[in-house]
């Protein structure tokens, strides 16, 4: 069964050569792509390898010189789940832009009733260059989802920003999105993010095994809903959102505090972190030799982050925690919400296969103030992550509108 139909379309940059990664993702996790590529496209990566990637022949004209057939733009633009551009150049952004149709990719945007989502990538200059910002925000108003360019080097040889999203990036965006996302436009959202580590001395450590994947999804979902999300990332060696602040941090006192820094800042706050209880007081500066390494080891205990968020936490502010456990969740999940006063906990099992830590999967309830319980199945965090915030912002429309909601 296929995980959905999406079209790909491709322009003509160097940035193509990366869209073979986004279609071959995108085919490994069961959707059913078709590409349109433009003529330029189609000089920097060839019609072989898209079609071999996609198991279908690549689209590019109107139609087929050859044959005289005619391809269906508005069957291509509306029969589809959502259609991706990437990359898209200042030159297609700005004939669509304006109307203006001289190809099958541009006839297929302008016809589309599905979500679009655009990755632009073109030189910094460009991408700075004032038409092409306009143009960008004229989309942007139409309802298409612009993926902003990342920083770094770029093929002209400078750096800056114009390199087009990373396809993991554009991927993760796409898989967290899903009908229904409530409208969180300029909406502060604070997550904090992977395992925190506690130094013994100078390299060994206690940690665990959270990646930061599920609060990534998360942020990523978040940011589908328009929302600005700031994460605070213990270490992790995935790269979060490009389009997310980001503040790193070592230690759960370090986050504790990056936390406090931005009190205020947030209309919600996410505690998605796997936050050491303890730490070990009066760490060695210094690797210590194994004959001098304690027989037994003093440790003390570390705030609670989220529970300390929900003291401060105004009427308008909403507290979603989370809780992994061995066993009955949603049990030790409500109780998890009374004992922090939080708004909503999402629970997870350590026991259960494909759930949890470092997977790409999850299963979770969601417990809230009015005592309903939500079970997500297990599917990827992408598509977990949308149904939570899907949740959270709904719960926080309502509270905003309407004030706290009762303990039931
Ligand atoms: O990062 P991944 O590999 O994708 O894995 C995801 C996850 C398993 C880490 C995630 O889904 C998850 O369950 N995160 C919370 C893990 C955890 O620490 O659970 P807990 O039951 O120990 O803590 C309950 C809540 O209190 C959590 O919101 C936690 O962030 C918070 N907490 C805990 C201790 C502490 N000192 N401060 C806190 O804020």
């Amino acid at each position: 069964m296929s995980a959905g139909r999406v079209v790909l379309g491709v322009c003509g940059g160097i940035a193509a050569y990366k869209s073979v990664y986004l279609l071959r993702l995108l085919v490994q996790q069961g959707y059913s792509v078709q590409v349109i590529a433009t003529q330029e496209a189609l000089r920097f990566v060839g019609p072989v390898t898209w079609a071999a990637l996609s198991g279908r022949p690549v689209l590019s004209e109107l139609y087929d010189q050859k044959t005289g057939k005619w391809h269906n733009h508005v069957h291509l633009a509306q029969d589809v789940d959502l259609i991706v551009v990437a990359p898209l150049t200042a030159h297609t952004m700005a004939k669509w832009a304006c109307g203006l149709c001289d190809n099958l990719l541009l006839a297929v945007l302008q016809s589309a009733r599905v979500p679009v989502f655009v990755a632009p990538a073109m030189d910094s200059d460009m991408y700075a260059f004032g038409p092409n910002r306009e143009n960008m925000q004229k989309l942007e108003s139409l309802g298409v989802r612009i993926l902003p360019a990342d920083y770094g080097p770029l093929a002209s040889g400078e750096t800056g920003q114009g390199r087009m999203a990373e396809p993991d990036f554009i991927f993760d965006r796409l898989e967290c999105f899903m009908d229904g996302l409530p409208s969180l436009r300029d909406v502060r959202v604070l997550i904090t993010a992977g395992p925190t580590r506690e130094y013994l001395d100078a390299v060994r450590f206690v940690s665990n095994a959270s990646t930061g994947k599920m609060a990534f999804s998360l942020a990523h979902a978040f940011r589908n809903c328009g929302a600005r999300v700031h994460l605070i990332c213990g270490p992790t060696a995935l790269r979060p959102p490009h389009d997310c602040q980001i503040t790193w941090v070592t230690t759960a006192r370090e986050m504790e505090e990056a936390c406090k820094n931005v009190q205020g800042e947030w209309d919600i706050f996410v505690g998605a972190a796997a936050v050491s209880d303890f730490y070990f007081p009066n760490p060695s500066e210094r690797k210590l030799k194994k004959e001098h390494l304690p027989a037994a080891l003093p440790i003390a205990f570390n705030p609670d982050i989220v529970a300390y968020m929900a003291t401060q936490a105004s009427e308008k502010q909403l507290v979603v925690g989370f809780a992994l456990e061995s066993e009955n969740p949603p049990k030790q999940a409500r109780h998890k919400l009374i004992q922090k006063n939080l708004d909503l906990v999402v629970a997870n099992c350590v026991q259960e296969e494909g759930a949890g830590f470092g997977l790409h999967t999850n299963h979770v309830w969601l417990v809230d103030r009015r005592g309903s319980l939500t079970e997500i199945p297990l599917q990827s965090k992408n598509k977990v992550a949308a149904q939570i915030v899907k949740h959270v912002g709904e719960i926080y429309l309502r509270k905003l509108h309407a004030g706290s909601e009762n303990l039931s």
